[in-house]
């Protein structure tokens, strides 16, 4: 099936062949009441694959985002994080609204937590300040264009947490890409934290779902949070069977995605007044700067969707193009060509 616009967001892969086969062909019981064998194998695997003990699926990694929250910390606790996390800027205040929590921002050059900064934030404070009760990892970071908190950092930061006996949490979306790139165990970015969020329907492709993992203890409460949360699904086998054939493709074709993004970045480079930020990209996102061509982000946007291409708009003079499986090299390079006509139009 031929797609007449092509979405440069990873969160819109269309289910596979094999996926809606498994799907099809789910075997389902009731995973409220955890009998059903396929989210189980899921949520087994999902904790292998991460190196945590559990796992729980999820609708949305905002829920089990949200689960985190209301798990580690208490209403009125502060939360440690760069302003700039999906957390902050994309989950619709769920952090104040679901978690009554306050969120501490501290910097984060580049979407990397500074390490001396989260320890500042967890020494203990007087009456005028909330205790922290959780700190919070985004890898890679989607608002700082995909970028990678490597090992040592994230060993650093647990150190950190576990002196101030803070738990840590990682957003690890799209953590399954920051593995790739550093050739590591998924598990290595996961060493110290105390639970850690994946999500199958973003780069993976599966349509619905995440996981959030952490000890048994966790997962037992993140349950019961997920439940009152509303997110307790019956014969939900039948979405975590795209979530397996998901895991049984692996994640090797993520490194597709970050040839392509390094691919588009040149391109749209070598167009007058576009800038690409961090260049070259570390993962599967581009950002570029527009600032140069004297026109909008939203200008610039609105010309490429009347091309048939789907971008976003993170600010006034900012596109974001995110790669994955259903973008081709040949969409690359016209997208790119497209830009370019759209900054200079062709002449009589
Ligand atoms: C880093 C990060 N965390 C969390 C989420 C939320 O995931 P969902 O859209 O499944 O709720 C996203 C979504 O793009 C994300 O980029």
């Amino acid at each position: 099936m031929t797609r007449s616009v092509i979405e440069f967001f990873d969160t819109s892969t269309r289910p596979t062949t094999a996926m809606r086969e498994a799907m099809s062909a789910a075997v389902v019981g009731d995973d409220v009441y955890g009998t059903d064998p396929t989210v189980r194998e899921l949520e087994e695997r999902a904790a292998e694959l991460l190196g945590m003990p559990a796992a729980l699926f999820t609708p949305s990694g905002t829920m089990a985002n949200l689960i985190a929250l209301r798990v580690h910390a208490r209403s009125g606790h502060a939360v440690v994080a760069d302003a700039d996390t999906h957390l902050l800027r994309a989950e619709t205040g769920g952090i104040a609204a679901v978690g009554g929590l306050m969120p501490t921002p501290v910097a984060a050059p580049g979407g990397i937590l500074d390490v001396d900064a989260v320890e500042a934030a967890l020494q203990p404070g007087d009456d005028h300040v909330p205790p922290v009760g959780l700190v919070w990892l985004e890898n890679t970071h989607n608002r700082a264009g995909g970028t990678i908190t490597d090992v040592a950092t994230t060993g650093r930061l647990a150190a950190v947490c576990r002196q101030a006996q803070v738990p840590l949490h990682v957003d690890g979306a799209r953590l399954l890409h920051a593995a790739l790139e550093l050739d590591v165990d998924p598990a290595a970015l996961t060493d110290g934290a105390d639970s850690v969020m994946l999500a199958f329907s973003k780069g993976l492709g599966a349509p619905v779902g995440s996981v959030v993992a952490g000890d048994e203890q966790f997962v037992t409460r993140a349950r019961r949070v997920r439940k009152m949360l509303g997110g307790g699904m019956r014969q939900a086998g039948v979405i975590a069977a795209a979530a397996l054939v998901a895991l049984d493709d692996g994640y090797s074709h993520l490194a597709d995605d970050h040839r392509r993004a390094r691919q588009l970045a040149q391109r749209l480079a070598q167009v007058p007044g576009v800038v690409a930020t961090p260049d070259p990209p570390p993962t599967n996102m581009v950002f570029v700067d527009v600032a140069g061509t004297g026109r909008s982000a939203r200008g610039l946007a609105d010309a490429l969707a009347t091309a048939g291409f789907s971008v976003s708009t993170p600010a006034a003079t900012t596109l974001r193009f995110v790669l994955h499986r259903d973008v081709s090299d040949d969409d690359v390079d016209t997208v790119a060509r497209e830009l370019a006509t759209a900054v200079a139009p062709p002449r009589g």
